[in-house]
């Protein structure tokens, strides 16, 4: 396993990467609305993403098979890797956004929530304790901490409100790879005990948080991934440089200013 630890001319690169990612998500909200089809949304992003910042959107042809759309769409019981089609959004539908963007020569990753139209009781709580765990998972990053501190508190957390915590898929490391070491786990294990952060390191955190139980099914198409119990699914990704005193989200939206703040209530 080889951890890269980002020279600062790297940094750089990722701050605008990450920048990118965050923008994509911040065009999009509008459009998210009932009646409005998931390719019609990937298009939208995909003609941005090239046309406006003059990047790349990485799924586009990742991975075996190859990843056919420009975005991931994961609505209600799909917990990730969902691929856009003509299928309508509906009101109370919850929907996942991925985006990750490369931008010369380096890529950011980000993922957020969205209810259309007036959300469900249930998919709203879903939803929000997962940007929780998230943050709580972001509050562990600093020099020294080790690896398995993020794990440790987001599983806590969504125990606490009985919800349970995906294992297969995970955060990682990014920079020039979109997928890079470590394996940053959403629960608490021994192997990332001996990871310890460092200054200059990136990685995503990216929890997938269950309403029922933590089963996964893959379905035929190779890369939607769906609770097995058909109960509802959240996630919410950034990506995180550990600085020399903490942490610095690179993909942090203006709308989330003051979320510090906010975690204390
Ligand atoms: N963006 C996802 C992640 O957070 C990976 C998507 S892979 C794709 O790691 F091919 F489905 F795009
Ligand atoms: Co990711
Ligand atoms: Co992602």
């Amino acid at each position: 396993m080889t951890i890269t630890i980002k020279t600062p001319e790297e940094i750089t690169k990722m701050r605008i990467a990450g920048r990118l990612a965050a923008d994509v998500l911040e065009m999009i909200e509008p459009h998210v609305k009932p009646g409005v089809s998931t390719d019609e949304l990937n298009t939208l992003c995909h003609d941005y993403i090239v046309n406006v910042q003059q990047a790349i959107p990485a799924p586009l042809n990742y991975g075996r098979p190859p990843f056919p759309k420009s975005i991931c769409t994961s609505i209600n019981h799909q917990i990730c890797h969902g691929i856009p089609s003509d299928k309508r959004l509906k009101k109370g539908d919850e929907i996942n956004i991925d985006i990750t963007v490369l931008k010369d020569g380096y890529h950011g990753d980000t993922s957020k929530m969205f209810s259309v139209g007036e959300p469900t009781i249930a998919g709203k709580r879903l939803a929000q304790v997962t940007q929780r765990c998230l943050y709580l998972g972001i509050l562990q990053v600093k020099p020294g901490a080790k690896l398995s501190a993020i794990g440790k508190v987001i599983q806590a957390y969504a125990h606490s409100q009985n919800y349970s915590v995906v294992q297969e898929f995970c955060g990682h490391g990014i920079g020039a790879k979109f997928h890079e070491d470590p394996q940053v786990l959403h629960y608490y294990h021994a192997d990332n005990d001996k990871i310890i952060m460092e200054p200059g390191m990136i990685f995503t955190i990216e929890p997938m948080i269950n309403q029922g139980k933590r089963d996964i099914k893959l379905l035929p198409d190779q890369w939607t991934v769906v609770t097995k119990d058909h109960k509802l699914s959240a996630q919410w990704e950034h990506t995180v440089l550990v600085t020399d005193t903490g942490f610095e989200i690179l993909t942090l939206r203006p709308e989330e200013e003051g979320w510090q703040e906010r975690m204390v209530q």
